[in-house]
Parts: C-alpha cells; structure tokens; sequence
C-alpha cells in the first residue's frame, strides 16, 4: 500500500522535518471508525518498517476538530462481543503509536474528545492551538473511555484530574489542558501543526537512536498497565450489555439529552 498522499480517511505528507498523518473526515468532526483506525495501522505499520527517520505529526484536517472521539454512529448497534474487540484492536494500534520507533507529536487543532484525546495521548508530545478542547465525555453516552485513556490520562495529568475529567466527562480548554501538564505548550490558532513541526526539526538535531532508547525505557517503567488495559477493554465491553449505553449513543445522534435508568 501507498503510504503517503491521500488514502481514504487519512492524508500523509512527508515534510522536511516530519512525516504528518491527517485524519480526514471533517464531516464527522474526524471521528474515528473503523475504516480511519485500520487505515492508521496500516500506515504505521509501513512507516514502521521503513526505519523511520523523522518524527511522526498526527493532526486532524480542518479548523474545527482535531478528532472528536469514536465514531459513535458506529459504535451505537455494538454488541459486548464487538466492543471488547473494537477497544482491543484501538489499543493495539494506540500502543503501536506510543512504541513508533521516532517521536511523535499530536497537533491539536480543535476538538480532541474521547478518542481523540486518547490518541493525543499516545503520542509523545502534545501541542495544542489555544481552540483546541479536551475532554473524557464517554460517561454522558453510557460507556467508559476504551482506548487507552483510563491508563494513559491518569499517568499524565495524575488520579485527581483523571477522576474528575473522566467522571464530570467536562470539556476543557487548551489553557486548563496546559496547566494539568495535559498538554506541552499552547499556540496561537491555526498554529499548532506549524509549531509541531518546529518541534519536530529540534528534535531530529538530536540522536534518531538515543531518542528512541529514551521513549523505550520511559514507557518501559510503566507498570501494571497491561492489566490495567485488560480491565478497560472488559469494562468497555460490560457497558454494551447495559441500556445506558444504548440510550446515551441513541440520544447523541437524536441531538437531545440522554435519560440514564437509576441505579437501583
Ligand atoms: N462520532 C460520530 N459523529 C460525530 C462525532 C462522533 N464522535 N462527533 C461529531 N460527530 C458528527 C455529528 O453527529 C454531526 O454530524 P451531522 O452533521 O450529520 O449531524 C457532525 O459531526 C458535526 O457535529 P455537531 O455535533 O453538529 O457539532 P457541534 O459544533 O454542535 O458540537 C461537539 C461539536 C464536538 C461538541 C459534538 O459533536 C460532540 O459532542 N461530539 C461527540 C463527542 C464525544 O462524545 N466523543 C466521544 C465518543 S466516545
């Protein structure tokens, strides 16, 4: 397969200091679906085996979003057997972007919900536009974050926000994002994907291979997370076999609040 240029919901450039994937589906605010995630796996799987030599830019197309989560139309008629494999093959893909052997940078240009704040936190750096919006909102549509994020928010910004960002399922801005330790650094709008690649150059002034000895054991001391990965995609599953998650997605695409049943 062709890894540069634009496939179907992916467009990849080569720029002189970065590779830089775009998710490509503005119509859905660049909702991940199946067909982007395969699509991403794909293209680093190639990028992979060529020996990187640049850092790696994931951005979303448009002024709008970054990428404003799952696609939930998707994910609204999944039964628990779907759901345990849909978080299973995202974190597998997730984790092959946090082990990309060169450093990779989320440009973040607008929304980055959900999923989308999940795979900002696969990579190595964050750079926001000051537009840009975070948030864990998976609780308000009846499920749980289940790419990654339960483990990978609460290792960056700490257990405190990660409780409070993933139970309120609040948005917010690059500024906040930025103070939690969320985020790296915060430009003007519009800029993010310029700065991200002027982050890209000074890194690549430095060792292709120390830099990837440093990413190797930085996340070689995490520990637990395996297990902790099982348990969210278990969980993640358990929630299709509940009719909040029906209802929440349901009322989502009804564009009208969710009526959650009572926990009796
Ligand atoms: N999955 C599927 N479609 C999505 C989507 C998602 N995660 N996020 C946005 N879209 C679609 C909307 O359904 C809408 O489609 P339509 O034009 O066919 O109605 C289109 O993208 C534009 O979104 P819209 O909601 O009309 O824009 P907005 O400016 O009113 O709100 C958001 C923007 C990001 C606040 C809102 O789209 C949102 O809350 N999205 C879902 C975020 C989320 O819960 N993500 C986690 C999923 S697990």
């Amino acid at each position: 397969m062709e890894r540069f240029g634009r496939l179907q919901t992916l467009a990849v450039s080569r720029e002189d200091s970065a590779t830089v994937i775009s998710v490509a589906r503005q119509e859905a605010l660049n909702a991940l679906n199946k067909a982007v995630l395969t699509e991403l796996e794909t293209v680093l799987d190639a990028l992979t085996a060529d020996g990187p030599k640049k850092p790696l830019i994931i951005t979303g197309e448009g002024a709008r979003a970054f990428v404003a989560g799952a696609d939930i139309v998707e994910m609204a008629d999944m039964n628990p057997d779907e759901a345990l494999e849909f978080s299973r093959f995202s974190q597998r893909i997730f984790s092959k972007l946090e082990t990309f052997p060169a450093v990779t940078i989320a440009a973040v240009n607008g929304y980055a919900l959900g999923g989308g704040n999940e795979l900002a936190m696969a990579c190595d750096v964050r750079i926001a536009a000051s537009n840009a919006r975070f948030g864990q909102p998976e609780v308000g549509l009846g499920i749980i974050p289940g790419f990654g994020g339960t483990q990978r928010l609460a290792r960056l910004v700490g257990m405190a926000n990660a409780l409070d960002l993933i139970l309120t399922g609040r948005m917010i801005k690059a500024e906040e994002a930025f103070r939690i330790g969320l985020v790296h650094k915060v430009v003007d709008e519009g800029k993010a994907l310029e700065e991200a690649l002027n982050y890209a150059k000074a890194v690549m002034k430095n060792s292709p291979f120390a830099v990837v000895q440093v990413k190797k054991v930085i996340y070689a001391t995490i520990t637990g997370r395996d297990n902790g990965m099982e348990v969210e995609a278990d969980l993640f599953s358990a929630c299709f076999a509940h009719p909040d998650q029906k209802e929440g997605m349901k009322a989502f695409l009804e564009k009208r609040p969710a009526d959650f049943q009572e926990e009796g």
